[in-house]
């Protein structure tokens, strides 16, 4: 049986990770995010009613699953407390199961100023982040300047770091951005306070996994974003600041290699993207806003609406190669559902998609449960493109409830 799963995004993000890590955690004790920070937003709706995720992994609606944040992870100490706060509000319990390691890299003031203000300076140019200080305490972490969770143990030296960290980037903020910069006193009080209110949440991450694992106990590391959004394989400039795809699991988890048995991309039925950069199956027509509205395409982080186009068969056999996925879960093929006529990007041409066109099959999916009731038009697309892409689609989801899905093949 499959101990370590890995759920990982296969296109730009959004593509339904957080409604399957729930639906996958059922069966599991532990969900890791390696990571990524609180750019993403997993939305999981369960009897109606929806939860989205930024930081906290998407197993902690079911109790006794431990929620783990990897070294990978930048981590914003007021955003989880803010996702704490509305999470407790809903009565989700979350003591002792919400775990972290003290290498996390912290997500401060600063970075998210840094990340608004070079947003700005490009104009039209712009990545299109989500603001949320990504990239910059990305940078600080490799450029070894960065103030990790650990680091606020010692007041003293924390504090010196914090100083140090904010001469730097206030230099560039006053002079080459003519933004507000920021002083360490209060910044560091608030960080100590924080820290005292996570300090025993604080674990051994590597040890700590490795326990579970010789425990027999099953875990899902959890992606953010997707592959296309990678920091070496995505469409760069246009991409996100970590690795999200499978090599991001080992370094920003310690998790080793040999322990990882399945690994699943989440593909949605057709293609978004939130921010700028190509995409090459975009679309600008009627077909594009039906897929908008009919699959609710407005960003869990950002509300920013998302491009919609359709599936592109060439980028995601690139996801594969990069990957290696064992099993695919097709998301949201109910979105098609009134579509006439449906088209697959297989091949670029000039810079241009090549579709194949499929007959729609202009019914509701919603409510189908098992592969056989799907109607023959369903099916065909299911088919195709598994023959295409050469990996066995394991599980189609067929609307946002934690129900909603068609298990093709149990592999947890
Ligand atoms: P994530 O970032 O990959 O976790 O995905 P998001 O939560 O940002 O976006 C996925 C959106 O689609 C959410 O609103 C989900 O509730 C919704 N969703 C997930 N799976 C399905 C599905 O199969 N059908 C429909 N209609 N909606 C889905
Ligand atoms: P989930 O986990 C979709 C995009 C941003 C922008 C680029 C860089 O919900 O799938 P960043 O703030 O990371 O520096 O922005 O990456 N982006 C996402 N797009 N889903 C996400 O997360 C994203 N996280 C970041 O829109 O184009
Ligand atoms: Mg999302």
């Amino acid at each position: 049986m499959n101990n370590g799963i890995a759920i990982l995004g296969a296109q730009w993000g959004d593509e339904g990770k957080g409604k399957i890590v729930d639906l996958l955690t059922e069966k599991c004790d532990a969900v890791v995010r390696f990571q990524g920070g609180h750019n993403a937003g997993h939305t999981l709706v369960v009897d109606g009613k929806t939860t989205i995720l930024h930081l906290v992994p998407s197993g902690i609606l079911h109790d006794n699953v431990k929620c783990i944040i990897g070294n990978g992870v930048v981590l914003s100490l007021d955003a989880l407390s803010e996702e704490i706060e509305i999470l407790e509000k809903n009565k989700i319990n979350i003591d002792c199961r919400l775990l972290m390691s003290d290498n996390c890299p912290l997500i401060l003031p600063v970075h998210i100023a840094l990340d608004k203000a070079r947003e700005k300076k490009k104009g039209k140019e712009k990545i299109g982040t989500t603001g949320r200080g990504i990239g910059p305490a990305y940078e600080d972490k490799i450029s070894r300047r960065g103030l990790r969770l650990g680091d606020l143990s010692d007041e003293k030296q924390s504090l010196e770091k914090l100083t140090e960290l904010l001469d730097y980037h206030n230099y560039i903020l006053k002079n080459f951005y003519d933004s507000e910069i920021f002083s360490p006193i209060q910044m560091h009080e608030k960080l100590i306070l924080q820290y005292e209110a996570y300090k025993d949440c604080i674990i051994d991450v590597p040890e700590y996994i490795e326990k579970l694992f010789n425990d027999n106990k099953k875990i899902v590391f959890e992606g953010a974003q997707g592959t296309l959004l990678d920091i070496d394989h995505g469409t760069y400039p246009y991409v996100t600041s970590s690795n999200t795809t499978v090599g991001g699991i080992f370094t920003g988890s310690g998790a080793a290699p040999k322990k990882l048995d399945y690994i699943l991309a989440i593909v949605k039925s057709y293609t978004t993207r939130v921010g700028s950069g190509p995409f090459m199956t975009e679309l600008f027509d009627e077909n594009g806003k039906i897929l908008s509205e009919r699959g609710h395409e407005v960003g869990a982080t950002t509300g920013r609406e998302r491009r919609c186009g359709w599936l592109d068969l060439v980028s995601l056999k690139r996801s594969i190669i990069i990957n290696g996925f064992t099993g695919i879960c097709l998301t949201k093929l109910d979105v098609l559902d009134t579509f006439k006529k449906i088209q697959v990007c297989v091949d670029y041409h000039d810079n241009k998609p090549i579709y194949k066109e499929y007959e729609g099959w202009e019914q509701s999916i919603k409510g189908v449960s098992e592969f056989k009731d799907l109607p023959e038009n369903a099916k065909k697309y299911i088919h195709d493109i598994e023959v295409y892409l050469d990996v066995p689609i394991d599980i189609v989801s067929n609307g946002p409830g934690r129900k909603e899905n068609i298990i093709i093949n149990k592999f947890f």
